[in-house]
């Protein structure tokens, strides 16, 4: 067997040399006709409208019943705003992609048997209705954000290097997510509560209690970080009860806590560097 090496030249030797040039039609050719790869990050129909319209109408047909025709999200089953995904937990394309095919173990979140095509096509059309960051925060005094921050949140969060990291970091966040959605996590944490927070009880077979947040969970084991901070992995079969429940370890932070000029102070010490 001949080995074609490429010169300078490249492919267009390559082309010259008739069955190594059939070989190198075939390979674009399939190139082309071949569905996008899954595992790739970036979406191949990102913006094209008509992949858009055609997820649009496999979101109707397969996913609205859970996700409300807005993909705005029900709250009575825990099937969240597909809306905010992309700012608020920072998913790539890929990930939400693997989401929709593999479903999410330990929920109600079903797997789906779609070709690559109309995966993507259903995240070209969750990217276009996807929700942008904030634009403008309202006037705050970034000093007294700092102080307020330190005073109501560095216990569970961390900003700029101050801080614990029980809940997510929140560097950056005001640049992720709407101003309407900041102010409704922190008014209204239990309404959502993102992937890796969620609360479980468990009691082990010695009896003994342990609550924490599931960071991931599979068939046979779930992998929690307890109320201490620690990271463990139990076994379900080892367990007595599995309670989920369904808030958010972050406490409401009513008007009257915490008023809004001091949250948007947090906010601008957020956004802020220091
Ligand atoms: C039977 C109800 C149900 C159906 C049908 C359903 N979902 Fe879900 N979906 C859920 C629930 C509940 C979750 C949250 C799972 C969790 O994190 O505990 C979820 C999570 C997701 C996530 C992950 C969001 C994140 O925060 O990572 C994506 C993406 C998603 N669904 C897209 C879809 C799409 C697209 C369809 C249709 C092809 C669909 N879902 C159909 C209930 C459903
Ligand atoms: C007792 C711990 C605790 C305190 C105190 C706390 N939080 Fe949280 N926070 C959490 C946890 C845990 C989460 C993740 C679960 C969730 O989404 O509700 C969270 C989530 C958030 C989110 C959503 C982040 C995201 O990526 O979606 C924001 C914003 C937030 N907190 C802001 C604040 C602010 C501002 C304060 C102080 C005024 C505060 N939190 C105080 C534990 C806390």
């Amino acid at each position: 067997m001949k080995i074609y090496r490429s010169s300078g030249s490249g492919s267009l030797n390559l082309c010259a040399s008739g069955y190594p040039g059939a070989l190198l039609s075939l390979a674009v050719l399939l190139f082309v006709v071949a569905p996008p790869l899954f595992g790739q990050s970036v979406n191949p129909f990102e913006g094209d409208a008509r992949a858009i319209r055609g997820g649009a109408g496999l979101f109707r047909a397969q996913c609205a019943t859970c996700h409300g025709a807005d993909a705005k999200g029900i709250v009575s089953i825990e099937a969240p705003d597909l809306t905010q995904i992309w700012k608020r937990q920072k998913l790539s394309a890929g990930a939400v992609f693997g989401s929709i095919r593999n479903g999410i173990p330990g929920s109600i979140m079903p797997s789906h048997s779609l070709t690559d095509t109309e995966v993507w096509m259903l995240v070209a059309y969750l990217q276009s209705v996807a929700e942008t960051g904030v634009i403008g925060l309202p006037v705050g005094d970034r000093g007294a954000g700092r102080e307020a921050f330190v005073e109501n949140c560095s216990e569970c969060h961390r900003a700029h290097g101050v801080g614990e990291s029980l809940g997510p970091n929140l560097t950056g966040i005001t640049l992720q997510r709407s101003l309407e959605s900041l102010v409704a996590s922190v008014r209204d944490p239990d309404a959502f509560v993102g992937r890796g927070y969620k609360v479980v009880r468990l009691i082990n077979s010695k009896g003994r209690e342990i609550t924490g947040l599931i960071k991931s969970e599979d068939a046979f084991s779930i992998q929690l970080q307890d109320d201490t901070g620690r990271l463990r992995s139990v076994i379900k079969a080892d367990l007595q009860t599995v309670e989920r429940l369904s808030g958010s370890l972050m406490p409401e932070f009513a008007s009257r806590k915490l008023i809004d000029q001091e949250l948007f102070d947090i906010f601008n010490f957020l956004q802020s560097g220091a």
